[in-house]
């Protein structure tokens, strides 16, 4: 069972300045709460509870203003400064002392994950002992991702970052787990021409040695990058129409912690406190009713 994972929460944001000048992307707002709950949510349904937070270099107190630590989410909330992006599996490098001999899972930041039988396929792939596994989802402009080719049994034939050249529909979301091998293949990885070690690189040591494995998030789901601007609002208006509809949050964390019992009411009332008075409060007040 993978039961550490990082939130990799870093990044310039250049392309959401000025918006992400003083304030880390992952602190502003996606509908009704900062886009950072949706990771940590993800995480959370998937049963992990020994979470390192890796930011910017400078940005570590607007973190723990919003974090302190996980008492009322009922986990163990660790942050790290990452000095300057130097690419996706430098979180590895950075975390090595959190991972220790354990498997690991990593999401980016500005991932959005949501969907029908989600839970139970994050559990699933927590239960990772050998090489690694990704998620895979169909878009409809690959050329902006990393991008698998799978062949008729499921087993990836082909990984390419961002190709110019189409070869499937299949975007590499941003939710990876992988073996405690992790660290040591991270640390070989030499840096790109766009200077940074590259999560494909480190994909390909992996399938190299047959070790590395999809799964598929599937029509129901929904996966969303946050990546620009119009991107951010899309996936803002995607939680307003269903959280208004449906009455239930998308990625309350204190809610998710309740329903794994790793929180009493009491924390739910620390929560409140904590917020003060606001809807995402009056939605707590009617999760601890219950
Ligand atoms: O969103 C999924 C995609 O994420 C994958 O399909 C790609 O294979 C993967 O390379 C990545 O592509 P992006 O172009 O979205 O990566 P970006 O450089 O924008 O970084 C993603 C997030 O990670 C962003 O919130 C900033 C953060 N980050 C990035 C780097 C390179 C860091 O915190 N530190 C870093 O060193």
């Amino acid at each position: 069972m993978i039961k550490k994972g990082i939130i990799l929460a870093g990044g310039m944001g250049t392309r959401m300045s000025p918006l992400t000048k003083a304030v880390n992307k992952q602190l502003l707002p996606v509908y009704d709460k900062p886009l950072i709950y949706y990771p940590l949510s993800i995480l959370m349904l998937a049963k992990i509870r020994d979470i390192l937070i890796i930011v910017n270099k400078g940005q570590l107190n607007q973190f723990k203003k919003l974090i302190p630590n996980g008492k009322n989410f009922g986990v163990k909330i660790s942050y790290a400064e990452q000095s300057k992006p130097k690419g996706l599996p430098d979180a590895f490098i950075i975390g090595e002392k959190f991972i220790g001999n354990n498997n690991v899972a990593l999401i980016l930041g500005d991932n959005f994950f949501y969907g029908q039988n989600l839970t139970g396929k994050l559990k699933d792939c927590a239960k990772l002992s050998k090489g690694a596994k990704v998620l895979l989802h169909s878009v409809s402009k690959p050329e902006l991702y990393g991008v698998a080719k799978i062949n008729s049994k499921n087993k990836i034939v082909k990984i390419k970052e961002k190709p110019k050249k189409f070869f499937s529909n299949y975007a590499i979301t941003g939710l990876y787990f992988f073996d405690n091998k992790v660290v040591e293949f991270s640390k070989q990885l030499k840096p790109s021409s766009r200077n940074e070690i590259e999560i494909i690189d480190l994909l390909n040591k992996y399938k190299k040695s047959n070790n590395l494995h999809a799964d598929f998030i599937g029509r129901g789901g929904a996966w969303l990058d946050t990546g620009s601007i119009d991107d951010f609002y899309k996936t803002a208006s995607f939680v307003a129409a269903i959280e208004n509809r449906q009455g239930l949050k998308i990625a309350c964390v204190e809610e998710i912690a309740y329903l794994n019992n790793w929180i009493s009411r009491k924390q739910i009332q620390n929560a409140i406190k904590f917020y003060g008075k606001c809807d995402y409060s009056k939605y707590l007040k009617k999760i601890a009713s219950k």
